[in-house]
Order: C-alpha cells, then sequence, then structure tokens
C-alpha cells in the first residue's frame, strides 16, 4: 500500500476521536493535510468545533475547507490536537519540524489536553536521531548560535553536521514565524531530556523539535493494520 494511504488510514482513526463542539488544533505536513481534508468533510456535513491551525499553509487549507478557525489568543485551551510526525521514538517521544512548522506546533500540542500523531509505520524509530533535528533560531547572530548548536550537538554524540535549512531556490527557509531552522544531525539521541534542556539554553534558539511528554496517542499505519501507541 502506499505512503499516502497510509497517511490517510492514519488520520481516519484520529478523526473518530473528534466529538461535536471540540476545540482542536490542526498540524502541519503532508500527513495532517489529510486529516484537515477530512474534517473539512465532517464540517461541510454540519460537525460544529473550532480549529487553531499550526501553520500558514494548513489554515489555508483549513479556511479553503469552510473549517471555522480562531487563535489561541481567542481560545487558549484545546481538546485536541492532530498532528504528524517526522519520527515517533520510545515514550511516544517525537522529532518534528520537517515542514519548518515546529514553533507553532509545539505551542498548540502544549496548549491542547490531548495530542494524537498520526504517521505511516516508517516514522516508528528507536532511538530518536536518524531524522535531522530541526531547530528554529532568530536570525540575528546566526553564525554565533550555529557554532554553540554545533557544540550542543557534539557533546551529545552527534555524527552529522548541523546546516542552515534552504529552500528550493538555495535561499534559506524562513518559518512562518520570521525565523530561520538549523538541522542538526545526531544518528541516535541517547537522552532527550537532556539534549532538550541544552539547546534551550543556547541563546538564540527559538524552539527544537524534540516533543517531550507532549503526545498522548499515536495512530500509526502499516501493512497489517492501524496500531494504536498510548503514551
Ligand atoms: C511540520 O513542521 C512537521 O512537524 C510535520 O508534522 C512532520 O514533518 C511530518 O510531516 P509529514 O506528515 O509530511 O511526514
Amino acid at each position: 500500500m502506499l505512503s499516502d494511504d497510509l497517511k490517510r488510514q492514519a488520520a481516519a482513526m484520529a478523526l473518530t476521536e473528534v466529538q461535536p463542539g471540540m476545540r482542536l488544533g490542526l498540524g502541519t505536513g503532508s500527513t495532517a493535510r489529510h486529516f484537515v481534508d477530512l474534517l473539512g468533510e465532517r464540517v461541510r456535513d454540519g460537525l460544529d468545533c473550532l480549529c487553531v491551525p499550526t501553520s500558514e499553509v494548513t489554515a489555508a487549507q483549513a479556511a479553503g475547507l469552510g473549517i471555522p478557525l480562531t487563535t489561541l489568543d481567542e481560545t487558549p485551551e484545546l481538546d485536541l490536537t492532530v498532528d504528524g510526525a517526522d519520527e515517533i521514538g520510545p515514550g511516544l517521544s517525537l522529532i518534528k519540524g520537517g515542514g519548518a512548522a515546529l514553533l507553532r506546533e509545539k505551542i498548540v500540542a502544549a496548549a491542547s489536553r490531548r495530542m494524537i500523531v498520526i504517521a505511516d509505520a516508517s516514522k516508528v524509530v528507536d532511538p530518536l536521531g536518524k531524522f535531522p533535528l530541526p531547530i528554529e533560531v532568530n536570525r540575528f547572530g546566526l553564525g554565533a548560535t550555529s557554532r554553540m548548536v554545533g557544540a550542543v550537538a557534539a557533546a551529545h554524540g552527534a555524527t552529522g553536521a548541523v546546516t542552515l535549512r534552504l529552500g528550493k531556490a538555495g535561499d534559506p527557509v524562513v518559518t512562518d514565524g520570521g525565523h530561520l531552522i538549523l538541522d542538526a544531525l545526531f544518528g541516535r539521541i541517547f537522552n532527550p531530556e537532556a539534549l532538550s534542556a541544552d539547546l534551550h539554553n543556547v541563546p538564540g534558539v527559538v524552539e527544537h523539535g524534540l516533543f517531550l511528554r507532549l503526545c498522548d496517542r499515536a495512530y500509526v499505519a502499516g501493512a497489517n493494520g492501524i496500531e494504536t501507541m498510548d503514551a
């Protein structure tokens, strides 16, 4: 079965958890896109919900489908966020940010009572770290921040480089918040909690893509069906 079909199956499972009147966080990426599409069908059929998108791309998709949108300023507490992930590790620890939306994704997930991740089975790993960890940084002081992030990565046994993410035209990718993205290849992340704390201690780091103790459930679609993983 195609990976895209698996993503849609996982999205359909998450949709079964949506109840009328819920306040929802809408994730970003190719898997979350399926969820937003399916939610749009339910809204068209009369479902009442209010949603906070985690990126401008998702906001545009949801608005186009007629999904009612709000902000965390107007609605600071959400019932459920459904999002994708780049890696799902032990204890439902996650790497996110492959789509450069990690900052808003983390803020929205943290504002939600529950977070469900939807993915195809290729995303499940042990330990985390094959996918380069996205780190969102302020533009000011990029060279100095990169050096300090590199030192943290080396101290945590990184096997690869820290690189500035570039777009197709060769220009730096700029996030919805106006920041840049560094990608740090670790190979294996042995102590995600300590790495998280050390990255947060680097001035200029706005946020990183380690999502720890945020995800409550994952629906993982594979060749043999959908696995439910609970934290
Ligand atoms: C967006 O910034 C990311 O966190 C995505 O949720 C993640 O990259 C998963 O994307 P896919 O569903 O496209 O694999």
